[in-house]
């Protein structure tokens, strides 16, 4: 079929390339020049494990192209709208300009003969899409939600397998017929098994940010747990181990430390209460207000510790922060508790030093006051403290011994609890953690 795909940040940019890969005939659509020369060279502007591979094959097979002209999207049979809507610049509910600019843009390229499918994947607050529909109507469209669910680092897989696939729809045989559509550009997923469930507009848009709340919530209660085993002397770690093995609990998503970032949960928790607001059920979602809260007080707690271990002798210490990501797998620094620690540190007078295996260049563009250490052993060397706060493979994995012969003092914070503390205290470290001693 033939698709185009409107915003190739993460989101669509992963997509067009999916797919591609399952036979389609795509083009990939963005305002952003550089976005599209670099994803037509191979060049993702994003580090995301697959991903190189997925978008160099599907360039190869000329089934993929990215274009900055709208009008290159005319003809398609089905066009996705993947923009983003990040928070607003003034407030905590969603900006919707790009929304709005692909949509215009899209009504200028239907023709009512082309009986198209749009088809939204962004996030968007509830009550957006049906304004929506109408504007495509009236253009010779027909909109579907569609959200989206992926995870950054595990995008391509979540892209190409997700746990279900949801069409909110208008009722009557113009929405079914969409999602018919719909279904075709599906069909190796549907074909496998992965559900896909019909419901209306608002129900589709509310599963994403409910979604997304939800996970949000239960780390900020683990957090918020984490609060009182610091001052009780529990493990927080053995209790979300334990708590997690009542099945109805479930053990993810309850790993406590300096709390959820990135470009999803916090301005999707935000934007969700703001419309709560709007909707006159701001009490609703009262409790969306502490779980924010609580997440925020994590980074307090890490910073506060940094000037605890190190005390008065904090000016010009050398803090190595391991872990500039929001999340390992990732570049993305947007709300990363890694960055707002190593910025709150400096400006205690620390010298910062920052590393991280693939976001220091992004790191370098926006905090360019920020010192960086390409290897984990120049950020380690010489340091009065390390601080952990993004949980890669090679930082979870670090030989005590071998740290504790490069710093100056075996001081270390473990942001994510993922050390095992009785092997760096026997290393002779002063090992602390996030509610568990
Ligand atoms: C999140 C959701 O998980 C996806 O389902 C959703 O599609 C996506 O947002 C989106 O809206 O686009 P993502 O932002 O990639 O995906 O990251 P997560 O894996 O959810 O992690 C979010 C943050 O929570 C990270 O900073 C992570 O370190 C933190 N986290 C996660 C914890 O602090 N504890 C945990 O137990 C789990």
């Amino acid at each position: 079929m033939r698709l185009s795909v409107i915003g190739c940040g993460y989101l669509g940019a992963v997509h067009a390339a999916c797919m591609a890969d399952l036979g389609h005939y795509v083009v990939g659509v963005d305002v952003d020049p550089r976005r599209v020369e670099a994803l037509s060279a191979g060049q993702p502007p994003f580090h995301e494990p697959g991903y190189t591979n997925l978008l160099r094959r599907a360039l190869d097979s000329g089934r993929l192209e990215f274009s900055t002209d709208i009008s290159a999207a005319k003809g398609a049979e089905v066009h996705f709208v993947c923009v983003g809507t990040p928070q607003a610049a003034d407030g905590p509910g969603a900006d919707l300009t790009y929304i709005h600019q692909a949509f215009t843009g899209l009504a200028q390229v239907l023709e009512p003969s082309d009986e198209a499918v749009v088809v939204g994947k962004s996030t968007v607050p509830v009550g957006t899409a049906v304004g929506l529909a109408l504007e495509m109507e009236q253009a010779g469209g027909r909109l579907i939600w569609n959200p989206e669910f992926l995870r950054e680092g595990y995008a391509v897989r979540d892209t190409l397998t997700p746990d279900r696939i949801v069409y909110g729809i208008r009722g009557g045989p113009d929405g079914e017929g969409a999602a018919a559509v719909l279904d075709d550009v599906y069909r190796d997923q549907l074909r496998r098994g992965i559900p896909r469930i019909t419901t209306d507009f608002a129900t589709a848009e509310l599963v994403k940010v409910s979604a997304n709340a939800f996970l949000a919530t239960k780390i900020s209660f683990i957090n918020a747990v984490a609060e009182i085993c610091e001052v009780t002397g529990a493990n927080v770690s053995e209790l979300a181990r334990l708590i997690g093995l009542d099945e109805r609990i479930g053990k993810k998503f309850l790993q406590a430390g300096v709390g959820f970032g990135g470009g999803c949960l916090p301005k999707d928790l935000r934007a969700f209460a703001a419309r709560a607001e709007e909707l006159g059920r701001g009490e609703s979602v009262r409790l969306f207000h502490e779980v924010d809260k609580i997440n925020q007080r994590r980074r307090d707690r890490v910073v506060h510790l940094v000037h605890e271990v190190l005390g008065d002798k904090i000016t010009g210490a050398k803090v190595a922060i391991l872990g500039a990501a929001f999340k390992p797998h990732s570049d993305d620094l947007r709300d990363s508790p890694a960055v707002e620690v190593a910025l709150r540190v400096q400006a205690l007078g620390a010298r910062v030093v920052v590393t991280d295996p693939v976001a220091l260049d992004k790191l370098a563009a926006l905090h360019p006051n920020l010192e960086r250490a390409k290897t984990l052993p120049d950020a380690m060397t010489d340091a009065d403290l390390i601080v952990l706060v993004t949980e890669w493979r090679e930082y979870v994995t670090i030989d005590p011994h071998d740290a504790g012969a490069i710093v100056r003092a075996r001081n270390v914070i473990d942001g994510r609890n993922v050390l095992n503390p009785s092997q760096w205290r026997e290393a002779g470290w002063a090992y602390y953690g996030l509610g568990r001693c």
